[in-house]
């Protein structure tokens, strides 16, 4: 039978080259984002070309009623998961004296809340011997001065993934996580020249990540069931310069 996973934020970047890779494995994918249709359907065009099949929704991580629609989607459909990456993220590049309250509730709601009560929604309908993988950060491991609460956060997100082994070995579904470093997606593009310029500084290998070198860390930890609770560094040898 067709092995289904459900990727937030799977239409761009990270997403979208862990969708490609799972999907020429064929998988069946189901893949959210928060906005942009039309790149949504233009990808999935691209999917159904090449013969994988695919379903979107759109489903913002910042908004409580995407976890309802998620839900009924999946029951609507009849689908269990084999797969749950847990991707999208967001961050506030506000000055710590400007953030407010509301902006920082949305970051941690995104990238901590959602996830957790997504998983607890949904749980029963992920088979035994499924796993989930979580998008984390280097920014989580290493300090950070842009954004205070996107480094609390993925920070955050690699103590779920390593507190959360316990709660799910009942239902039989490993969990854990991506730190990357620098991947060369929309994300990183929109930065300045002299930005990029800095950071490939600042690596080892002196380039960012490509998208499609990173998803190959997911499949490897979705593939080999003895990672359990662990958070893969991918970041070009950023600590190490
Ligand atoms: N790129 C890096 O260097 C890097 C490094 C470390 C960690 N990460 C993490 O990797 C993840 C993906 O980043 P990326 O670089 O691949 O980003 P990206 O290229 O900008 O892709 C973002 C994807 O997530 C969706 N998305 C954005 N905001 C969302 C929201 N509020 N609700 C639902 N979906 C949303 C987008 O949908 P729309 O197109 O509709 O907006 C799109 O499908 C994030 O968690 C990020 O923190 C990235």
């Amino acid at each position: 039978m067709e092995k289904c996973v459900l990727i937030t934020g799977g239409t761009k970047g990270i997403g979208k080259a862990v969708a490609l890779c799972l999907g020429n494995l064929g998988y069946h994918l189901i893949l959210t984002y928060a906005s942009d249709t039309e790149a949504a359907v233009l990808f999935c065009c691209e999917l159904r070309n090449s013969g994988i099949t695919v379903d979107i929704v759109q489903a913002d991580v910042s908004k409580n009623e995407s976890i309802d629609l998620i839900s009924q989607f999946l029951s609507n459909a009849g689908i269990h998961l084999d797969v749950l990456i847990f991707n999208a993220g967001l961050t506030c590049r506000k000055s710590f004296e400007e953030q407010t309250f509301e902006e920082w509730n949305r970051v941690f709601y995104a990238n901590v809340h959602f996830p957790v009560f997504l998983l607890q929604r949904i749980v029963s309908q992920i088979n035994e011997g499924g796993c989930i993988v979580f998008t984390g950060s280097l920014m989580g491991i290493e300090p950070h001065s842009v954004s205070l609460a996107y480094g609390v956060t993925k920070s955050a997100v690699h103590a779920l993934v390593k507190n959360l082994v316990k709660f799910l070995s009942p239902y039989h579904i490993r969990v854990n996580g991506v730190a990357p470093g620098f991947v060369d997606t929309e994300w990183q593009k929109a930065k300045p020249v002299e930005i990029r310029h800095n950071i490939e500084n600042k690596l080892s290998l002196g380039r960012f990540c490509e998208p499609q070198e990173i998803a190959q860390v997911y499949k490897m930890l979705i593939e080999n069931s003895y990672f359990n609770g662990d958070i893969i560094v991918v970041d070009g040898g950023y600590s190490y310069k």
